[in-house]
């Protein structure tokens, strides 16, 4: 925390996992700057963005990262978990190996972080109703079976996209 105009400040680590073009960088992107990109490309290293929000009077202030999905391209495995306080558990649900991987990102996290880290699971891509692989009930089952905040989302049309990074940031305030 620091003491700009008197008022205090927190920041928080938070980092977005799953498996390659579930949409990670798409949900950063549109939370932070309000965009989309139909023709991103796979993340290379690590990226991350700070956004802010006020809770009960305060500016809170949210350092989200995010890496590749893909074993290749991925930044350094224990740095990009350190301090983390908040994740994102990303799969698509027009594609259940994305959904079969949650398991594995669990394992990888629990390795790496604090076991008080605040865990969204977020079963992106819900815009693509008409090729859905994976139900609503199989995300809320999983989530409830490990203990997880759940959401489905769409980086394309916005849903839920807020209101996911917030409460995972609530829940760690
Ligand atoms: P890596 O960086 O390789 O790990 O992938 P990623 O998880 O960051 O995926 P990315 O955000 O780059 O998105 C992959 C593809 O899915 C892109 O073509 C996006 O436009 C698309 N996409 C992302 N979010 C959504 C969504 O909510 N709905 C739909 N229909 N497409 C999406
Ligand atoms: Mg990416």
């Amino acid at each position: 925390s620091s003491d700009d105009e008197g008022g205090e400040e927190y920041l928080f680590k938070i980092v977005i996992i799953g498996d390659s073009a579930v949409g990670k960088s798409n949900l950063l992107s549109r939370y932070a700057r309000n965009e989309f990109n139909l023709h991103s490309k796979a993340t290379i290293g690590v990226e991350f963005q700070t956004q802010s929000m006020e809770i009960d009077g305060k500016e809170v202030k949210a350092q989200i990262w995010d890496t590749a999905g893909q074993e290749r391209f991925r930044a350094v495995t224990s740095a990009y978990y350190r301090g983390a306080v908040g994740a994102l558990i990303v799969y698509d649900i027009s594609r259940r190996t994305t959904f079969n991987s949650v398991d594995r990102w669990l394992e990888e996290l629990k390795t790496h972080s604090d076991t008080t880290v605040a865990r969204m699971l977020v079963g992106n891509k819900c815009d693509l109703e008409n090729i859905r692989d994976v139900s609503v009930e199989e995300g809320k089952s999983l989530a409830e079976a490990e203990g997880l905040f759940f959401m489905e989302t769409s980086a394309l049309d916005s849903t839920n996209v807020k209101k996911a990074f917030e409460i995972v940031i609530r829940e760690i305030y």
